[in-house]
C-alpha cells in the first residue's frame, strides 16, 4: 500500500478531492461449473490474491489510471467510452464506468492506480476483480449507494456489453460478497445468497495452476452456451411447462427424454443438470462437516467437466489424476471456464507439503511446466482499505 500510495504521488497531483484505496480478490470456483448461465447453483470462494486500487477524483470528466502490472498509463473522458484495441486492460476499468453512468448515476473523472497479486489468465478471474474494485472505487469516490448484488451485476454486464465476454454472473458476485472462512453458495436465477462455513483445521483448499492458456475459452464457452439453450429449448417442447433454462429439468426428466436428444447436446444437458444436484449436495455435505462426502462430488464433477462438457485439456485431467493418486487428497478438479488455467483440490492438513513436492515433479516430467502452487482459505470480497 505505501508503494501504491508513493507512486501515485508520483504520477498525479493532488486534486485536494475525495481519495481512498479498495480491493477486490480473485475466486475459485468449489462446485458447479458452467451452471450459472443456466440459472443453476454455484458455490465459489473468494481467495487471499486480489487487486488493490487507490484513487482520488477530479474536478472534471477525465480519467487517468496508471497500473503496475503493465506499468502503462492511460487517460479518457467519462464522455467518450468506447473499446480499445490496445491496452485491452483498460476496457474493464472504461466497461464499469459506462455501466454505472448507464444505470443513471452521476460519475466525476479520478486519477487512479492499481496493482494485482492475482495470476492473470489462469482462470482465477483477475478481470471480475478488476471490474469490482473499479465499481468500488468509483461508488465510494463518487457518494453512490450501489449494494454489492446490484455492483456484481453491473460489472457482469460490463464484460458483457463493453469487454465482449459472454460470461455468467459468478465471478463478480463472490468478488463483491466473499467472506472470510466462508464459501458462497448462489442460487444464479434468483440472486439469493447463503455462507456456508468453510472452515475445519484438518482440511484445506489447495490450487494449482497448470500455466496452460487456451485461447479457445472464449469460442468454445459460448458454443457450450449455445449448446444449453438448444437443450433447454427442447424439454421446454417436451415438458409440460415453462423450461426457462436447464435449471428446471429435473434428472428423472432427463433420463425419460435424454435418447432423443442429438449426443452431445445430452452430453452438455447432463452435465449442467447433474451439476446443479451436486451443488446442493455439496452444500450439505459441507453444512454436515463431511468433507469425505464433498471431495467425492469434487471428483464427479471434474468427469463429468471432462467427458461430458469436454472443457478440461490435457494438463488439467493430468494434475487432478496425479492429486488423486495422493494420500491425503478428499477431492481434486478444474475450476472456471477450463482448458487451461487451475485445479482445486480438498487436502487434509498435514499432507499438503508431500502434495507439493509430488505434484510439482509429476507434472513437470510429463508437460516440462512446473505448476504454480498456492494455498488459500475463504477470503474477504470487495473492501475499503484503510489510507493511512
Ligand atoms: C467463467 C465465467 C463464469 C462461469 C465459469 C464456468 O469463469 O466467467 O461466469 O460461467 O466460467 O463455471
Amino acid at each position: 500500500m505505501n508503494k501504491l500510495r508513493k507512486i501515485f504521488n508520483e504520477k498525479f497531483s493532488d486534486t485536494g478531492l475525495a481519495k481512498g484505496a479498495f480491493s477486490a480478490p480473485g475466486r475459485v470456483n468449489l462446485i458447479g461449473e458452467h451452471t450459472d448461465y443456466n440459472e443453476g447453483f454455484v458455490l465459489p470462494m473468494a481467495i487471499d490474491k486480489k487487486i488493490i486500487m487507490l484513487g482520488q477524483l477530479r474536478n472534471d470528466r477525465l480519467v487517468q489510471v496508471f497500473d503496475l502490472v503493465y506499468k502503462t498509463k492511460i487517460k479518457f473522458s467519462l464522455d467518450a467510452l468506447s473499446p480499445l484495441r490496445k491496452d485491452t486492460w483498460a476496457n474493464y476499468l472504461m466497461g464499469v464506468m459506462d455501466e454505472i453512468q448507464k444505470a443513471g448515476y452521476p460519475l466525476q473523472g479520478a486519477n487512479i492506480i492499481f496493482n494485482s497479486n492475482i495470476p492473470q489468465r489462469a482462470g482465477l478471474s483477475s478481470s471480475a476483480a478488476l471490474e469490482v474494485v473499479t465499481a468500488l472505487t468509483m461508488a465510494k469516490l463518487n457518494l453512490l449507494e450501489i449494494e454489492p448484488v446490484e455492483m456484481a451485476h453491473l460489472c457482469q454486464r460490463a464484460e458483457n456489453n463493453f469487454v465482449g465476454v459472454a460470461c455468467g454472473i459468478m465471478d463478480q458476485y463472490v468478488s463483491c460478497l466473499g467472506q472470510k472462512n466462508y464459501a458462497l453458495f448462489i442460487d444464479c436465477r434468483s440472486n439469493d445468497y447463503d455462507l456456508i462455513p468453510f472452515k475445519d483445521h484438518n482440511y484445506q483448499i489447495v490450487i494449482c495452476n497448470s500455466k496452460i492458456q487456451r485461447g479457445l475459452v472464449d469460442s468454445e464457452y459460448n458454443r457450450r452456451r449455445e449448446e444449453c439453450k438448444v437443450a433447454a429449448k427442447f424439454f421446454n417442447h417436451k415438458l409440460k411447462r415453462e423450461i426457462r433454462a436447464l435449471r428446471d429439468v429435473s434428472i428423472d426428466e432427463y433420463k425419460k427424454y435424454q435418447r432423443q436428444l442429438p449426443e452431445v447436446i445430452a452430453r452438455r444437458a447432463r452435465h449442467v443438470i447433474f451439476e446443479n444436484y451436486r451443488v446442493q449436495a455439496g452444500v450439505q455435505a459441507l453444512r454436515e462437516g463431511n468433507f469425505l462426502a464433498f471431495g467425492q462430488l469434487m471428483i464427479e464433477s471434474h468427469q463429468s467437466l471432462k467427458n461430458d462438457y469436454e472443457v478440461s485439456c490435457a494438463e488439467l485431467d493430468l494434475l487432478v489424476n496425479l492429486a488423486l493418486k495422493q494420500e491425503g487428497v478428499l477431492g481434486a478438479r478444474m475450476t472456471g471456464a477450463g482448458f487451461g488455467g487451475c485445479t482445486i483440490n480438498l487436502l487434509k492438513r498435514e499432507h499438503i507439503d508431500a502434495y507439493k513436492e509430488t505434484i510439482k515433479q509429476g507434472y513437470k516430467k510429463i508437460t516440462g511446466i512446473i505448476p504454480d502452487i498456492y494455498v488459500t482459505p475463504p477470503a474477504e470480497g470487495a473492501k475499503v482499505l484503510e489510507l493511512r
